[in-house]
């Protein structure tokens, strides 16, 4: 799940997740998870230490003994709702002095100061890359004191942890393979909050796959800041660590989980524009359970905005990038994310993320209005310049174009025979499922005598702009 203002894909929203999963023990957890889907794969990996210290996760936060936020901090509005939580929790705290409430994630090295002395509010501060020490803090705040543990590591990357999957069906399961991230861009606080990129051991990665694979699931989004870097055995040089091992990139990586099994499909999030190569999309196309759509954030359509941002691509090059995926796979899928009102963006500018969109015709797209964060190089450098209201005018025609693109994109996939992963009952009728198609669109049908985790070929019929009404069909697919 993405942090995401304003998302037109009804199957992926979610601004807060409260999530409760097995575990043994007497203490009882609440955990709320804020922001991206690291942050949500993060909880997953808290609740599993947290869980091997005794304590068991609860819906719930009225019975908790430990309230931990999961935050983000991408956007000023992210930072609000979750200080907002701190401040009901407080009252929590009023009725339950024993209450120990933290605060974890992207916010945690930011404001560590701010929320433990200035403003009270929590005892416990943890950052990304310090959640296998929860267990002692929980103990020093538990003996009368404040504990913080903010450091940021170069090689932590958590690999022989197994998640405790939380909220979930059991049929899909994000899989963390690097964290961090090198990228720079003008606008983003992440380098600031998770530190330097790492990717993960591939063995632990195709373990924790082929182990989802036997428990039954039938899904794994591979997750990390920039995916296309990821890279195993050699250095940001190239050099090679260990000859006598392989190196593995990206691409290997997607063939090595796809190799698992053909009846586990693979996604990945986040493709980065100035690094994905075309070595991805062919392994891509090699592989059928690799599913058929990218999500590839342009941020915004015109080169000297690019530039600004520090994207490292030019408008040409990130069109180039969408004509090699057209050419390799021509029916995949693309998503995006773009910012409105970057610092100094002009009208003409702004028309040019327009007309990029125009061009591309996303299928889906995650949209927002700059929010200025500190420490960020557009913070040292520019000047938020572009009038709140202008920003949100600028987004709303972003958004109206897009609504436009998704539901042409929709339409076109009606009357198709498309395999779909059933993942749920649908949250509108209950004699319903819902499943998604490899292009991740979020197929509905009658649910008949089948079982969440099946693989199904459903006709279409007809549309929402996001979701593709079906029926269950003997037919082959098409996609
Ligand atoms: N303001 C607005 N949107 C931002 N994003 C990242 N930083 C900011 C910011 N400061 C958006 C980008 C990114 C997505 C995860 O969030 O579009 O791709
Ligand atoms: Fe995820 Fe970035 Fe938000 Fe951190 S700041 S939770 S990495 S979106």
């Amino acid at each position: 799940m993405r942090e995401g203002d304003h998302v037109l894909d009804e199957g992926r929203q979610g601004e807060a997740t409260v999530v409760a999963g097995p575990g043994a023990g007497a203490r009882k957890l609440y955990l709320e998870s804020y922001g991206c889907q690291m942050n949500f794969s993060d909880s997953e990996i808290v609740a599993s230490i947290l869980s091997d210290a005794g304590y068991q996760t609860t819906r719930d936060e009225d019975e908790a003994d430990l309230v931990l936020l999961n935050t983000c901090a991408i956007r000023d509005n992210a930072e609000q709702r979750v200080r907002n939580r701190l401040v009901h929790f407080k009252g929590n705290k009023a009725k339950n002095p024993s209450l120990v409430v933290g605060v974890l994630g992207c916010m945690a090295e930011r404001l560590r100061e701010k929320l433990l002395e200035e403003e009270k509010l929590v005892d416990l501060v943890v950052g990304p890359d310090a959640y296998r020490d929860l267990p002692n803090l929980v103990d020093q705040v538990e003996g009368g004191q404040k504990a913080v543990n903010v450091l940021l590591s170069r090689e932590e990357t958590y690999a022989e942890i197994s998640p405790v999957r939380l909220d979930s069906s059991g049929v899909t399961a994000f899989i963390s393979i690097m964290r961090g991230c090198d990228n720079m861009c003008s606008f983003c606080v992440v380098p600031f909050t998770r530190g330097r990129e790492r990717s993960r051991d591939p063995q632990s990665i195709v373990r924790e796959a082929q182990e989802l694979y036997d428990a039954g699931y039938r899904e794994v989004t591979l997750l990390g800041q920039n995916v296309d870097s990821y890279k195993w055995n050699i250095d940001n040089k190239g050099v090679i660590k260990d000859e006598t091992q392989p190196v593995v990139r990206f691409a290997e990586l997607l063939e090595m989980v796809a190799a698992v099994n053909p009846g586990l499909r693979v996604r990945f999030s986040t493709s980065h524009p100035k690094d994905m190569t075309d070595d991805v999309l062919h392994a891509m196309s090699r592989h059928e359970n690799i599913c058929k759509y990218i999500h590839l954030p342009v941020q915004s359509g015109h080169s000297d905005v690019l530039k600004r941002m520090n994207r490292g691509y030019t408008r040409e090059w990130y069109l180039d990038r969408i004509a090699a995926i057209r050419r390799i796979m021509p029916d995949c899928a693309i998503s995006t994310d773009v910012i409105t009102g970057f610092c100094g963006e002009t009208e003409e500018e702004h028309q040019a993320t327009l007309s990029l969109m125009d061009e591309v015709k996303y299928e889906m797209a995650f949209m927002f209005k700059y929010s200025e964060r500190p420490k960020t190089l557009a913070e040292r450098k520019f000047e938020d310049d572009v009038p709140e209201e202008v920003k949100g005018s600028r987004l709303q025609e972003v958004i109206a174009r897009q609504m436009i693109h998704g539901k042409e994109r929709t339409q076109a996939l009606v009357g198709k025979v498309h395999r779909v992963l059933i993942e749920g009952t649908s949250k509108k009728r209950d004699d319903q499922f819902f499943g998604r198609t490899t292009h991740n669109t979020v197929v509905v049908f009658p649910k008949g005598d089948l079982q969440v985790g099946q693989y199904v070929n459903v006709k279409t019929f007809d549309c929402t702009p996001v979701t593709l009404m079906g029926e269950v069909t003997d037919q082959p697919a098409e996609s």
